[in-house]
């Protein structure tokens, strides 16, 4: 695995591979590896001839008071695992490397950046959709893997790419969890045996809705509701917010639209509703989705 720190080099060795052919896959991370990530490598190595990952802890996207300085880091057993992964390329520049004069040029998905944690992080979602495309811009990657784990940051992404004609196919994939439900986050790292205990209530309260729907309720408040009733029987867990989204333009569903198109309105029906979720355990704020499916 060849690891380049300068934006330079890595443009050019991406280059390089592109002229003779061969299908660039890439893997944005911000490191602090674990087999979520792991499995984004995999899909590329079977779908990509030359496999690059980045990692770089992308401060434009962490609020003041989040955690960037502390964020868990981890670069040589990050390298071990990708080399590994037979990865061909990592990218791992540092904050200057990236933001050499600062920034000033951002790009919004302007409608989306603010639904579900853009409201409680305000510019987090600019923050990667500036750094997604400026890696889109030094890779010029064919294939792109991101975990629906973030399910908005995904959304948001697919969209960037549309709008703006990025010549890239972006792959979505499944999220990855412990045996016990809680979802892989290089963040779970931050949970002390008592709240990782706690931290179970998202799953639980996504599985008491999913049980719900798979026996019929179709109220999309009831669902809602017996969601946010399992968050609530947990004191260790405070809720942000618990929806049930439009997976494409992250708006709250209307029950008028929830498989069936609402009388008088050009508007389609929503046959796929994202349930998604963010908590804080202690200071750590986890998130987690799943997706109903009516077809
Ligand atoms: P990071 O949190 O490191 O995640 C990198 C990728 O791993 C994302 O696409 C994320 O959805 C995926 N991922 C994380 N946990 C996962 C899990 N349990 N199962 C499946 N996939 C999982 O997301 C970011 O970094 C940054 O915002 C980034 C896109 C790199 C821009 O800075």
């Amino acid at each position: 695995m060849k690891i380049f720190k300068s934006v330079e080099q890595m443009r050019s060795a991406c280059h390089t591979a592109k002229r003779t052919d061969r299908r660039v896959g890439l893997v944005p991370t911000m490191g602090a590896l674990h087999e979520g990530h792991l499995s984004l490598v995999r899909a590329a190595r079977a779908q990509s001839d030359v496999v690059a990952v980045s990692i770089f802890v992308n401060p434009t996207q962490f609020g003041p008071n989040e955690d960037f300085s502390k964020y868990p880091r981890s670069f040589e057993r990050d390298c071990e695992l990708l080399e590994e992964e037979g990865v061909d390329l990592l990218f791992a520049p540092s904050v200057e490397e990236m933001y050499p004069q600062g920034t000033m040029t951002c790009v919004t998905v302007e409608g989306l950046s603010d639904k579900l944690c853009g409201r409680s992080r305000p510019g987090h979602f600019r923050g990667v959709t500036t750094v997604v495309a400026k890696l889109f811009n030094i890779v010029g990657p064919d294939l792109v893997f991101f975990g629906q784990k973030d399910a908005a940051q995904l959304a948001i992404i697919r969209r960037m790419v549309r709008d703006l004609d990025f010549l890239v196919q972006i792959v979505g994939c499944p999220i990855v969890r412990e045996p016990d439900g809680l979802a892989l986050s290089s963040r779970n790292g931050y949970l002390d045996p008592q709240q990782r205990r706690a931290s179970l209530a998202l799953h639980r309260a996504l599985l008491e809705i999913q049980t719900m729907f798979v026996r019929g309720e179709r109220n999309l408040e009831r669902l809602i509701e017996a969601g946010k009733r399992m968050i609530s029987e947990e004191p260790g867990v405070r809720l942000d917010y618990l929806e049930i989204v439009d997976p494409e333009s992250l708006e709250p569903i209307p029950q008028t639209r929830w498989g069936q198109a609402p009388q008088l309105s050009r508007a389609l029906p929503c046959r796929q509703g994202l349930v998604a979720i963010a908590a804080f355990v202690g200071n750590t704020r986890l998130i987690d989705n799943l997706v109903l499916n009516l077809a």
